[in-house]
């Protein structure tokens, strides 16, 4: 299997939708964050399909490929936030993308309402992830933020998540600029990606009323070659 790594497509987002919710089924956040008995994997495929238009504007958004098969399959989906400096203000290219994923997102509740989303959880996570990253972001060179990283469940394992990081993390290196995700599992991602460079840099909990998860927040300095 020879593996590449581009830009996302119009074409690739169903493979990217397919991917991601696979390799989310059994995540920690989303059994969190969803109530399993309710949840919508129409609703969900709306929402990531969403992201994904998004992602081709605003974000770093990449697929992996194996070269070899015509039929195009994603095997891996990252989604990286572009670096920018945390005390500046916001552009309007800001504004603009948020506005759009805001509308967007109504239209798609009011179609589809919340497919199982508690919407209390998601506060309590963007509160909490707000903190974190107050705390931990103080360069003004800003962090490559990786957002989305998922393969396929049977592509697991197989090089293919080393190279969807070291697509961004050779960048952030020439750039000299540090790299930061948010893990929901402790085993085996934070192995994963301390292989890839990335350190804990906080543990975040987001706590409901003592029903509670925690998120490993990982920071990556730049490597310099010598
Ligand atoms: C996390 C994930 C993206 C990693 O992608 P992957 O293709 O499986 O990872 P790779 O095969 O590229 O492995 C990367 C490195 O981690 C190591 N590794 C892989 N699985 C491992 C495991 N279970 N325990 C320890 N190390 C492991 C590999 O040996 C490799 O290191 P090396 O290149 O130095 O040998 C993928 O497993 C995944 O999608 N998991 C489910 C969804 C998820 O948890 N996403 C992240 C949410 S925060």
């Amino acid at each position: 299997m020879r593996i590449a790594v581009y830009d996302i497509q119009e074409k690739d987002i169903p493979g990217a939708i397919t991917c991601i919710q696979q390799a989310f089924k059994d995540d920690p956040y989303n059994h969190w964050v969803f109530d399993r008995a309710t949840f919508s994997y129409k609703r969900n495929a709306v929402s990531l399909g969403i992201r994904c238009q998004w992602g081709r504007h605003y974000a770093l958004f990449h697929v992996a490929k194996d070269i070899d098969d015509p039929s195009g399959n994603i095997l891996g989906v990252a989604c990286w936030l572009p670096p920018k400096d945390p005390q500046a203000p916001r552009t309007w290219n800001d504004f603009a993308g948020d506005w759009w994923l805001w509308f967007e997102q109504v239209r798609m509740n009011f179609w589809y309402g919340r497919g199982g989303l508690n919407v209390k959880r998601y506060y309590i996570w963007k509160a909490s992830q707000a903190t974190a990253q107050s705390e931990l972001w103080k360069d003004p060179n800003g962090y490559y933020f990786c957002n989305i990283v998922t393969v396929l469940p049977e592509a697991q394992g197989r090089g293919i998540g080393r190279l969807l990081f070291k697509h961004v993390t050779d960048v952030a290196d020439q750039e000299g600029r540090k790299c930061y995700l948010e893990s929901s599992r402790a085993e085996p991602n934070m192995a994963i990606y301390g292989k890839m460079g990335f350190k804990l840099a906080k543990e975040m909990v987001c706590d409901d009323d003592g029903q509670a998860i925690t998120l490993y927040c990982m920071m990556r300095e730049p490597e310099v070659e010598m």
